[in-house]
C-alpha cells in the first residue's frame, strides 16, 4: 500500500501532473502513513509490546521529517519530492528490517498472524 502510493506519486512528478493533484497524492500517504502507524501502535500497547517506545519514536521522528518535507514543498515546489521519494523508499526499507520485523513474534505470541 506503502509503496504503490510512492509510486503514484513518482508517476505524477513523471507527468508534470499540477501541484493539486502531487497535494492530493501527498495527503494521501501522509494519512495512509498515519493510520498504519496508529494501528501497530495500539497492538503495542494492547500486547504490552516491550520495544513500543523506541518504536513510536521511529514512527514520530518520520512524521516530522515529511512533515518538513510538505512545508519544502510548499515553498520550493515538486523538485524536491524526488529526494522526498528516496528518502522514504530507504527509510521503508530499514524500518521493516529494523524495526517492524521485531514485533512479529510478539503479535503472533498473542494470536495475531
Ligand atoms: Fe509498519
Ligand atoms: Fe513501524
Amino acid at each position: 500500500m506503502f509503496l504503490s502510493i510512492l509510486n503514484s506519486l513518482y508517476v505524477v512528478l513523471k507527468k508534470d501532473e499540477s501541484e493539486k493533484e502531487i497535494s492530493n497524492i501527498l495527503k494521501q500517504l501522509i494519512s495512509y502513513t498515519n493510520f498504519h502507524f496508529a494501528t501497530e501502535e495500539r497492538y503495542f500497547d494492547k500486547f504490552n509490546y516491550s520495544l513500543a517506545e523506541e518504536h513510536k519514536k521511529q514512527h514520530n521522528d518520520l512524521k516530522l521529517k515529511v512533515e518538513e518535507f510538505k512545508k519544502r514543498f510548499d515553498l520550493e515546489g515538486a523538485e524536491i519530492l524526488f529526494d522526498l521519494i528516496d528518502f522514504l523508499e530507504d527509510w521503508h526499507v530499514e524500518h521493516l528490517s529494523m524495526h517492524d520485523k521485531k514485533y512479529v513474534e510478539c503479535f503472533n505470541k498473542n494470536g495475531l498472524t
